[in-house]
């Protein structure tokens, strides 16, 4: 067997395992967790942390201007893993997210996990990205019909479908909703697992999850399935079906 065909079978391997977790693991547990002190490190900030809604929007839906991703209901542990690598420098972003290295080191772990359990208890809300105003203003915008195909099927030898994962958000804690994630975040993070700038996804056979998925990426699917999930509905592959 080639080495590309047995990483995408242990891919797809851990995608059945994670599957038949079934509804076992489905709450992110709020023991422990301040929803308050969450609330308030959000709007207002806490020391050298700026306050998180400048950039990531009141409602923590995220902005395209600025690819700021949205933060509200994408998975409590995600977040906090995610913060604890940006304090870690495991996770560099470049532009307006390179702040979040020092924002992340400004919280202790304790304020990290209350802000992530206060993101985690938002009521949900659809806000999908401007697909025209972002063709508008020059971006490379793809066509969702496409990206659907490779979220649900995936492509055959070559991409398992995102949805074996992402589908099933609220059962395994560590896959992150990446439907309604905005566009502009979503074609960055794919870039960066595509060249390694990203490398803070977990392992399988030592080789990263998302980078290796994303090396399969085309530009072109990387603009379809960011222009299908950043205006998919809630209920839908990528989301977070399983949750109030
Ligand atoms: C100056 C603007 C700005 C502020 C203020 C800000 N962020 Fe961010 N944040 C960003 C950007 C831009 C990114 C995307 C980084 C990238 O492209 O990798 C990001 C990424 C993140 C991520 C990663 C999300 C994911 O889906 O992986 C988390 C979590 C996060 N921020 C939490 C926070 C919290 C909590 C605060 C407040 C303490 C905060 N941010 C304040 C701009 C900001
Ligand atoms: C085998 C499981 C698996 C499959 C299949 C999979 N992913 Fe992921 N994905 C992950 C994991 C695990 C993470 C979290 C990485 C981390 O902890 O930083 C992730 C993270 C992501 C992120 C970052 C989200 C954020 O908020 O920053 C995006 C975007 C993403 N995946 C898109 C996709 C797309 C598109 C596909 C299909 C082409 C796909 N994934 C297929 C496991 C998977």
């Amino acid at each position: 067997m080639s080495k590309s065909k047995f990483m995408l079978s242990s891919l797809l391997m851990l995608a059945i395992s994670v599957s038949q977790l079934g509804t076992a693991n489905a709450a992110e547990s709020t023991v422990g967790i301040n929803v308050a002190n969450g609330e308030t490190i959000f709007n207002e900030g806490k020391g050298d942390a700026a306050a998180c809604q400048g950039c990531h929007g009141e409602k923590a839906l995220g902005n395209d201007d600025m690819g700021a991703p949205r933060l509200a209901n994408i998975g409590q542990a995600y977040v906090i893993k995610q913060l604890t690598d940006f304090a870690a420098d495991r996770r560099i972003p470049d532009g307006a997210g390179s702040a979040m290295n020092g924002f992340a080191k400004a919280l202790n772990e304790q304020d990290r996990r209350d802000v992530a359990g206060y993101l985690y208890t938002l009521d949900y809300q659809v806000d999908p990205s401007d697909l025209k105003g972002l063709v508008a203003n020059g971006n490379k915008v793809g066509k969702p019909e496409l990206g659907e195909v490779i979220v649900t099927q995936g492509v055959k030898g070559k991409l398992p479908p995102c949805q074996d994962c992402h589908g099933f958000n609220g059962r395994d804690p560590r896959f992150p909703a990446i439907n309604q994630q905005k566009f502009v975040y979503l074609v960055n993070q794919l870039n960066n697992w595509r060249n390694d700038s990203r490398a803070n996804d977990p392992t399988v056979e030592k080789v990263g999850i998302m980078r290796r998925i994303a090396k399969n990426l085309t530009d072109d699917d990387i603009a379809n399935i960011a222009a299908f999930l950043s205006t998919a509905p809630r209920v839908s592959p990528g989301g977070d079906t399983n949750k109030k």
